[in-house]
């Protein structure tokens, strides 16, 4: 590890993602499942600052609609994050930083808001700290933190295998327009996995995403890109919040491509043709008042990147 210039202060940019297709098996030896997933980048974006602070000392501050709910301390990932990365370095005592997220991804919401939190502190902080850490050691350090993290730093549309922190970029064309109906109460992810045990002890075989869904990425195609989104995970979200089949119900009356729940839910994610469709559908799920907010985003969009000066 070598040292560059170091700045004040950096801000790193990252997003939320959303999964397009997510089989799981079932629970294993390590606790976790294996997953095949393709998540995707989109435009809803978390901004954290680093900024230099005495040796030791790591402090978080959230600001935003959702900032309290949020942990602004040693539990929050984006602090956990910095001492990881400071811990791998030959001084790990001379360093610190306070952080600033300004917080826009749904908390609890399925859309890794917490992961990418992580992911942007890493960049931010390897920046901040004049750390040179090439991008395979970042995502090392990431999939240390939750299965997650390496996908926000990664950013567009990746195959991710594992806990779904092994990726592979999947090529995809254009730009696709996805409706985001969330909820203000958030799911746990643990407790929807202990669901989907209870539910599908054998998970899903084989474990494979599944070409018809590549194929209508590669080919930019939203309407065979709607017939193949699916989520191992549905189940389990709607049975422990029913309430999302009104949401769902809803979108499938508004005329959407298709829907999916994201991650563990319980936001749903709804696909649309263009920026038009988008306006529409969101209109109508605004007006059948079955989400607590409703986001209009596109993906995909680029992983944890620096913003500003
Ligand atoms: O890795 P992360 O801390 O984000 O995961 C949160 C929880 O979600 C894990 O403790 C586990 O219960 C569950 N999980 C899982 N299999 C995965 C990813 C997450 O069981 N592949």
């Amino acid at each position: 590890m070598t040292t560059t210039t170091k700045p004040a202060a950096v801000t790193v940019r990252v997003p939320g993602k959303i999964n397009l297709v997510l089989r799981s098996s079932a629970r294993r030896a390590d606790g976790y499942h294996s997953l095949a997933t393709v998540f995707q980048a989109v435009s809803v974006y978390d901004d954290v600052r680093a900024e230099l602070a005495e040796p030791g000392r790591f402090e978080v501050h959230v600001v935003g609609d959702q900032a309290v709910r949020v942990p602004a301390g040693p539990d929050n990932l984006a602090v956990q994050a910095a001492k990881l990365l400071a811990s791998t370095t030959p001084d790990p005592e001379a360093y610190g930083c306070s952080l600033t997220i300004h917080k826009t991804i749904p908390v609890g919401g399925g859309m890794a808001g917490g992961s990418a939190d992580a992911a942007a502190a890493l960049v931010a902080c390897a920046r901040l700290w004049g750390l040179d850490v090439s991008p395979d050691a970042l995502l090392e350090l990431g999939a240390e933190l939750g299965a997650d993290v390496p996908f926000c730093l990664l950013g567009g549309t990746a195959l991710g295998a594992n806990r779904g922190d092994h990726l592979a970029p999947v090529p995809t064309r254009g730009t696709f327009h996805w409706v985001l109906a969330l909820s203000e109460d958030g799911l746990s992810t643990p407790a929807v996995f202990e669901r989907f045990d209870e539910l599908t002890p054998d998970g899903t075989e084989p474990l494979e995403v599944g070409a018809p869904l590549l194929d209508a990425l590669a080919a930019g195609d939203p309407v065979a890109l709607g017939r193949s989104l699916a989520n191992d995970l549905a189940p389990a979200a709607l049975s422990l919040r029913p309430g999302l089949g009104h949401i769902i119900d809803a979108g499938l009356e508004a005329g959407v491509l298709g829907h999916v729940i994201s991650g563990s839910g319980p936001t749903v994610a709804f696909l649309v043709g263009d920026d038009t469709a988008a306006a529409q559908v969101a209109q109508r799920l605004t007006a059948a008042r079955v989400a607590d907010a409703v986001r209009v985003v596109t993906g995909p969009v680029a992983g944890a990147h620096r913003v500003g000066i």
